[in-house]
């Protein structure tokens, strides 16, 4: 079967651009299928560096179909600019990348209420979104009457529906309490959407069709996932997650193809936490550890400039995403960074009102109580970057990576001791055995 899912385990940002690079030379065709331009892929090889958001890493490596299909919210502007960037690096988009019709399109209005709405949270704290105006227009087009496709922008009535849903935001900026918004322009809305439209028309098409062709076909299909599992809409840590389904559980939705198309889930996962914006973060060192992680994984976004939240590795997380993703085998990233540590910890369990748990909580209100409860393990001094091969790993780095595995209930397949494509080891076969799909007798 020819799917292969690259899903992030944590809060996003867990090097799933480095790992989609590696793998899309065994595939045909790269797909991004949720999210937008709130996400940020770093790839690095030699002296390169390149940044991606909305077009798949893919891209990188000539000759691969790179879809971007209809679960993603594209701001085309954001696009446009992205594409001519490559471009002017001297990749080609033309043949390659195309766009799904269905896609629907970040407009200004959706900006404007991101920055709106964030700091208004009922009862919380702020998101701290990335202002990309990925919520409202995912709310847009659950809600339909106000949304606005990729399609739609080639249609007569494209320039009668911008004025529609221009009226309509205006009115509701003008009540909003704090409003400082001026009110939106329907005809210069229109016309530079009209003029992205020209810009994208030979990438637009019914991607659905041109990957139900693909796998039936036999060709070898890469799904990108963007942000982390523990984002989720509907399985992550809400309110506090991004509006798609951006755990394994969205591949299907976002793409069109259907699951059992899909044989290989590779849950990608950094070998400590981090975070952007709010909302717990169980394993949260606010102390030296936290700055030794983010000075030396270089963790400020790659959206927002925004330094990252640093932790220890909380296995209760990553255990219950890897499940919910039907992840078969585990790529650790950044291991790397953990060096120069006397001693690491794991979060093996978390003790919620004085009761020792390993289920993730489904009530964030839960997931603010939690205490983790911690393994200790001893750390190493020498540095990874150069080592190829697990062999060459110290021991103490190998015991790292093994209890992982073990608290995970799968193999790690994958390590990454550096950003570049070359700082990466791939393990030995005993990677690829799934002793989890056996079934487990039923708990007394
Ligand atoms: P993504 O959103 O999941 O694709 O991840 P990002 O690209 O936002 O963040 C991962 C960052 O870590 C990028 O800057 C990568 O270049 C970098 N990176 C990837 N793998 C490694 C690694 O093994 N070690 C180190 N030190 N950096 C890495
Ligand atoms: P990649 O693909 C890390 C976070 C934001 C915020 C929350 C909601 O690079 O891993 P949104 O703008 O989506 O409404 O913000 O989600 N977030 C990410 N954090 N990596 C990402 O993407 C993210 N995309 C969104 O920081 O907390
Ligand atoms: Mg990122």
């Amino acid at each position: 079967m020819p799917g292969t899912c690259v899903i992030g385990l944590q809060w996003g940002d867990e090097a799933k651009g480095k790992l989609v690079d590696i793998l899309t030379e065994a595939h045909d065709v790269v797909v991004r299928y949720a999210g937008g331009a709130n996400a940020g892929h770093t790839v690095v090889f030699g002296a390169q560096t390149w940044k991606l958001s909305i077009i798949p890493s893919g891209i990188l490596r000539g000759g691969v179909a790179c879809v971007i299909t209809g679960g993603v919210v594209l701001d085309p502007a954001k696009v446009i600019d992205e594409m001519d960037g490559l471009e002017s690096r001297g990749l080609r988009m033309e043949g390659q990348l195309q766009i799904s019709d269905r896609a629907h399109v970040v407009f200004p209005w959706h900006v404007v209420e991101d920055r709106l709405l964030d700091s208004s949270l009922s009862g919380g704290g702020a998101i701290g979104t990335t202002g990309r105006g990925i919520g409202p227009c995912y709310r847009d087009k659950v809600g339909r009457a106000l949304a606005i496709r990729l399609g739609d922008l080639y249609r007569p009535d494209f320039r009668e529906k911008v004025e529609h849903v221009v009226a309509f935001k205006n009115r509701l900026f003008a009540s909003w309490p704090a409003s400082t918004t001026t009110p939106l322009d329907a005809a210069s809305i229109h016309a530079q959407y009209a003029a992205y439209a020209e810009r994208l028309r030979p990438h637009v098409t019914d991607t659905t069709a041109f990957l139900l062709d693909a796998v039936e076909q036999g060709r070898r299909v890469l799904f990108e996932g963007a942000q982390g599992a523990l984002l989720d809409i509907d399985h992550g840590t809400f309110p506090y997650v991004t509006s798609s389904n951006s755990s394994g559980v969205g591949v299907s939705s976002g793409s069109g193809i259907p699951g059992r198309w899909m044989d290989r889930v590779v849950g990608v996962v950094k070998a400590y936490s981090t975070r952007v914006g709010g909302g717990p973060l169980p394993t949260e060192q606010d102390n030296a550890t936290g700055i030794h992680i983010r000075e030396r994984g270089r963790e400020y976004g790659t959206v927002t400039k925004r330094p990252r939240r640093c932790g220890w590795f909380d296995a209760v997380a990553a255990r219950y995403t890897a499940r919910l993703s039907g992840v078969d085998e585990l790529a650790v990233m950044l291991l790397d960074v953990l060096g120069g540590l006397d001693e690491l910890k794991i979060c093996s369990a978390y003790e919620i009102d004085g009761r020792r748990v390993t289920q993730f909580p489904s009530q964030i209100a839960d997931l603010e109580k939690a205490v983790p409860v911690y393994e200790t393990l001893p750390g190493w001094q020498e540095e990874l970057d150069t080592v190829r091969s697990e062999h060459d790993l110290p021991a103490n780095a190998q015991r790292y990576v093994d209890r992982i595995a073990e608290l995970l209930d799968r193999p790690v397949s994958i390590v990454s001791v550096g950003p570049d494509r070359a700082q990466t080891i791939i393990r030995g076969p005993e990677a690829t055995r799934r002793p989890w799909l056996s079934p487990q007798p039923a708990k007394a």
